[in-house]
């Protein structure tokens, strides 16, 4: 009893140190964490869940991966930051790595995924002018409604979410939004000669994990090309073996144009981001036009030279691609009358809820947390179930069977 009270006492006092002296931009669930090992992490009285969240797809490697950890280890005691006014070792090493990896002609390094989206977005209006001959401040950027791509000024600019963009204007020109999954609308937007590029999700996460119909990103790269439109993914989420291969445009042979990599990249240990291109479109940048700090430093490209391994090495997309299938087929045993849908690919999954009560999700979320597993509701009425890549079989069955003893509170 007495541990009882003084373990929710604790949590208690993180809890209102954050709201007291923390600005009030997130609604996260009631759990402190104060440490993560593979697919688990524990709060601060030492109880332990299953992370079925991973960072928003930060931790597909797990949390904590020691091959990774000591990679931070080591370089952290020899050189983590030199700014890009001078040279260091390990960016040309990283640089000829990850564009060997994907199979681009050069990366340009930055640390967090809006930031990257916002360095494909200069970069595509740069070819738009220089390579395309677009006349110059009219390129335009195809974007999807329901989109997410982060939460800068430019990119809220073409986010269909009020609670985005309400009192953040004015906003940037030059975007044009079509619904997603249409390839009608995509050939019409696609006739304005002044289009640069499409910019796209391959599956829309924050949406909901809204998985295109088979064929159209395939369809779509085909219309871009036609077009003379540089096709853009966002694979910050999708990207580097969550979807059950390394990019979810795999899955359909497509390769972007311009690729945008983030969160997993550094296995949630850092902010590691990065877009990749070929020379055509990457020299449309020259030096002092764009550039960041932090972006490709020391630490940053050990970190993610050890994160890119560890998922070749360890089979995480082949793993996430069985787990995930079986996730899904367990889920759907559970006949839940409360589970309206199921979808998903590789371990990016949703369950859309069906409740008259418009919280529904929510609370699932928190009787999932007692029973030892975190998950976060994502517009209304959806939960994603995204764990670290690194998930058994095992694990899975045993997950499913808390998410069905939770699902009983909305009985
Ligand atoms: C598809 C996509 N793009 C961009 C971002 C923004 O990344 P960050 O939060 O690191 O800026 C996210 C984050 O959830 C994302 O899911």
């Amino acid at each position: 009893m007495q541990a009882t009270v003084s373990s929710s006492a604790r949590e208690q006092h993180y809890l209102s140190l954050e709201d007291k002296f923390g600005a009030h931009n997130y609604h996260p669930l009631p759990v402190v964490l104060e440490r993560g090992q593979g697919v688990h992490v524990w709060d601060v009285d030492g109880k332990r869940y299953f992370d079925f969240l991973s960072g928003y797809s930060a931790v597909n490697q797990g949390h904590c991966h020691p091959d990774i950890v000591a990679a931070v280890i080591e370089q952290a005691q020899k050189l983590t930051l030199t700014s890009r006014a001078f040279h260091s070792s390990l960016l040309g090493e990283y640089a000829q790595f990850i564009t060997e990896y994907f199979g681009y002609n050069k990366v340009l390094p930055m640390n967090t995924g809006v930031e990257a989206v916002e360095t494909a977005i200069k970069l595509c209006r740069r070819w738009g002018y220089e390579v395309k001959g677009i006349e110059e401040n009219k390129a335009v950027i195809i974007v999807c409604s329901n989109n997410f791509h982060g939460r800068t000024s430019t990119v809220i600019s073409f986010s269909s979410d009020p609670s985005a963009r309400k009192g953040f204007g004015p906003f940037m020109q030059g975007f044009v939004s079509i619904p997603f999954n249409n390839l009608d609308a995509l050939s019409e937007a696609l006739k304005d000669k002044n289009v640069a590029g499409f910019l796209v999700e391959p599956i829309q996460g924050e949406a909901g994990v809204v998985v295109p119909d088979e064929g159209y990103l395939a369809k779509a790269k085909q219309f871009c090309a036609d077009a003379n439109v540089l096709f853009i993914a966002d694979e910050i989420q999708t990207g580097l073996g969550r979807t059950g291969k390394m990019l979810a445009c795999d899955h359909e042979n497509v390769r972007p144009d311009i690729l945008i990599l983030g969160k997993a990249l550094s296995g949630g240990i850092m902010p590691v981001s990065g877009v990749l291109a070929d020379d055509e479109i990457m020299l449309t940048i020259k030096p002092g036009e764009h550039g960041s700090t932090y972006g490709g430093n020391p630490l940053a490209c050990k970190v993610a030279i050890a994160a890119l391994t560890v998922l070749k090495n360890e089979k995480m997309s082949e793993n996430a691609e069985k787990m995930g299938e079986l996730l899904r087929q367990k889920l759907r045993d559970l006949q839940s009358p409360h589970i309206k849908l199921i979808r998903g690919k590789g371990l990016l999954n949703a369950i859309v809820i069906s409740h008259k009560n418009a919280d529904a999700a929510w609370d699932l979320c928190l009787a999932m947390k007692e029973n030892g597993i975190l998950a976060k509701p994502t517009h209304g009425d959806k939960i994603r179930l995204a764990p670290p890549l690194v998930i058994t079989a095992d694990e899975i069955e045993e997950c499913v069977q808390l998410i069905g003893k939770s699902l009983k509170v909305l009985d």
